[in-house]
């Protein structure tokens, strides 16, 4: 893993924007594996600025999304489907049919879990995959646990997962359960950037980097494995290592 430490969330969202344009500039057909949360908005919000001013286009970029919560309609606000048109589907020309989440209202979400790795692979392989890393080491929704899962999965959500992203629901309350990307999926793309910003996060950063072996109790040990993976930091995420 390749560790870049910026001063500030705008620069080292500045630079993670910078290396996902480079991905749709130089491809054909772009593969883009994305995230939610609140550690892309930025990024999303720069390639939004780098779309109109003309420097990329959409028009060729296909995306699947690394999860979704279980029982929540694509149209409801706290949904991973409405944050990704929200920050940005809505504000660039991607066609819409090239977007792909998880259905997490699936009737059958075993089945949608299969369908969605076949799709996955169907397109060749994720090309750029953009990570958050969840204060318990949780990448996509796989939670710290005795062994890992490989493929896309139906998981409940940990008690840490709850507590930290319950506080975006208002109107009731968070989903126990999620679909997420598994960890092979997440593995198996060719490049990969994870996001670590804020003071809430500097306990994982350095539990990650300290890590002695690749362990499903911490899912983002598995990243250490991974021949090109960059972790972008502020620095009050990087400030214990
Ligand atoms: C979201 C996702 C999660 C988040 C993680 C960090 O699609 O897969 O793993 O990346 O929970 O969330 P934030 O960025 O809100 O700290």
């Amino acid at each position: 893993m390749e560790l870049k430490v910026f001063d500030d969330v705008s620069a080292a969202s500045e630079y993670a924007a910078g290396m996902i344009a480079d991905i749709i500039k130089t491809k054909s057909d772009p593969i883009l594996g994305l995230a939610t949360g609140a550690s892309p908005i930025l990024t999303y919000k720069k390639l939004v600025d780098l779309y109109e001013s003309g420097e990329i286009s959409f028009n060729n970029v296909v995306t699947f999304n690394l999860d979704e919560y279980c029982g929540l309609a694509a149209d409801d606000v706290n949904s991973y489907h409405y944050f990704m048109f929200d920050k940005l589907f809505d504000h660039v020309d991607i066609d819409i049919n090239n977007v792909h989440i998880p259905d997490g209202d699936s009737d059958d979400p075993i089945a949608e879990a299969a369908c969605y790795d076949a799709l996955i692979d169907s397109f060749g392989g994720i090309d750029i995959q953009l990570l958050g890393i969840g204060v318990n080491g949780h990448i996509g929704f796989n939670e710290p646990s005795d062994s890992f899962i490989g493929a896309t999965h139906i998981v409940e959500l940990s008690q840490s997962t709850i507590d930290v992203n319950g506080k975006y629901f208002t109107d009731y309350v968070i989903p126990d359960r999620a679909i997420t990307m598994g960890i092979d999926q997440i593995m198996k793309a060719k490049k990969i950037i994870m996001l670590a910003y804020g003071d809430s996060k500097a306990d994982i950063i350095y539990k990650l980097f300290h890590a002695d072996s690749v362990t499903p109790m911490i899912p983002a040990t598995a990243l250490i494995k991974h021949p090109d993976c960059t972790v972008i930091c502020d620095k009050e995420a990087a400030r214990k290592l």
